[in-house]
This record gives structure tokens, sequence and C-alpha cells, in this order.
């Protein structure tokens, strides 16, 4: 074990595996300091499938009804936090650690997090979920479309390069992706339209009563 630093008197963190460090007192999970209310909606499924879509008509919806709203995006993540991270099994789970990670503290802090990326491995859900849940409810919503259909749509036309050989490792086509086997909520976007499968989203919400059913004025 690495000894860090340690001597301006604050308690050593723990390397044993499993344990959080929480160096700081008022940094530990049962700190008065966390606001609460705060929750995050974990939206998995392939390239194409509607995450985004969908992130981005629940994120006004629980605007108007008062919430603090963050959209943590694959996408954009890539181009800030996790610039500079592939696609390997590796780097996914590194970026997805990431955006758990920032998803968690802002939890805390009371916000409504939209995550929104691929996050193919079950495993690192899973321990999203648990980070998260030392501050709020973890929300997860399958976000299912076939890869057949997510080629159809190929909105940015990555499904006809990685079929063509030209991207190696592609979620779907020849990299793997875990359908979630107990999600909170699953959405079959060859059925729903985007404002449907928001619906169902907002209504689950709902239903856990992490929002009003009315529109805040
Ligand atoms: S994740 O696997 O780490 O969760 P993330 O959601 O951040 O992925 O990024 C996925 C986006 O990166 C896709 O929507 C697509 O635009 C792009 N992309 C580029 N290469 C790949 C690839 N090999 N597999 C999947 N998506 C890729």
């Amino acid at each position: 074990m690495n000894e860090k630093d340690v001597s301006s008197g604050v308690a050593a963190a723990s390397d044993a595996p499993g344990t959080v460090e929480h160096i700081y007192p008022h940094e530990h999970p049962e700190s008065d300091r966390s606001r609460g209310g705060g929750f995050t909606l974990w939206f998995t499924g392939l390239s194409g499938s509607g995450k985004t879509t969908i992130a981005h008509l629940v994120g006004p919806a629980l605007d108007e009804r008062g919430c603090i709203v963050e959209y943590l995006d694959g996408d954009t993540v890539r181009t800030h936090l996790s610039r500079g991270l592939g696609f390997s099994k590796e780097d996914r789970d590194i970026n997805i650690e990431r955006i758990g990670w920032v998803a968690s503290r802002l939890t805390r802090h009371g916000a409504a997090v939209i995550a929104a990326a691929i996050s193919p491995y079950d495993e690192i859900r899973q321990k999203n979920r648990a980070l998260v849940e030392e501050f709020g409810p973890f929300i997860e919503v399958y976000v299912g479309a076939s890869v057949e259909e997510c080629a159809r749509r190929d909105v940015k036309g990555l499904y006809a390069k990685a079929f063509a050989g030209e991207i190696k490792g592609f979620t779907g086509v020849d990299d793997p992706y875990e359908i979630p086997s107990n999600p909170d909520v699953a959405l079959d976007t060859e059925q729903l339209s985007p404002e449907q499968a928001a619906g169902v989203v907002l209504a689950k919400l709902e239903e856990l009563g992490l929002i009003g059913t009315e529109v805040s004025a």
C-alpha cells in the first residue's frame, strides 16, 4: 500500500478493495451536507436506440417541475471528461465509471441527473447504482431497439462503417451489449414514439414519488 501524506491530521483512506475513500468526514455519504431530493436516471442502450432523444424530452419536463437538471451524455462527456478514451472494454469502463462518479456527486446535491451512454457492461452499471444510491435513487432505463433497427436509423452513419469493417469493435455489431436483466424502466423504441417513451419515464418518476404530477408555477 502506498502511504499517502496524511501529516495534516486527517484519517488515512483505506486501500482495501470495495471501500470508498472518504478522507474527510464531511465527504462521508451520511454527511448532513447532502441536500437530498436528487436522483439519477441512467439511460443505457445501443447507439441510435434513442437515449439522447428521450433524455432531452424528459429533461425539460423535469425542469418545468422545478428540478435542477444536468445531462451527462456519452458523446458530450467523451469530448471533455473522457477525451482521449477509446472503445476497448477498459476505456468504456473508465468512461462509465467517471460518469457514475459525477452522477453520484450531483445526486448528492439534489440534482436530477440524466446520464445517457451505451454503458454496455452490466457490472459497471451496477457499480454506478451502488455509488449513486449512497445519495439518492438510481433509475436504470433500458432503451431497447434491435441492432437492425438502429442500423436502419443510422443517424451518424456509423453502423454502415461498422458493417463494412471500417470501424472495429462497434457495440452490437462486433462488440458486446449486455441487456439489463432487471431495469427499472424498459422502453421499446421500435413501438413507442420518443414522446411516448419520455411519458413512460416521467410516469415512473411520479410513481416513485420523485416528482409531482403537477407542473410547478
Ligand atoms: S460507452 O460504451 O463508453 O458507453 P458512449 O455512450 O460514451 O459509449 O459513446 C458512444 C458513442 O460513440 C456512439 O453513439 C457513437 O457515436 C460513438 N462511437 C464511436 N465508436 C464506437 C464504437 N466502437 N462503439 C460504440 N460507439 C462508438
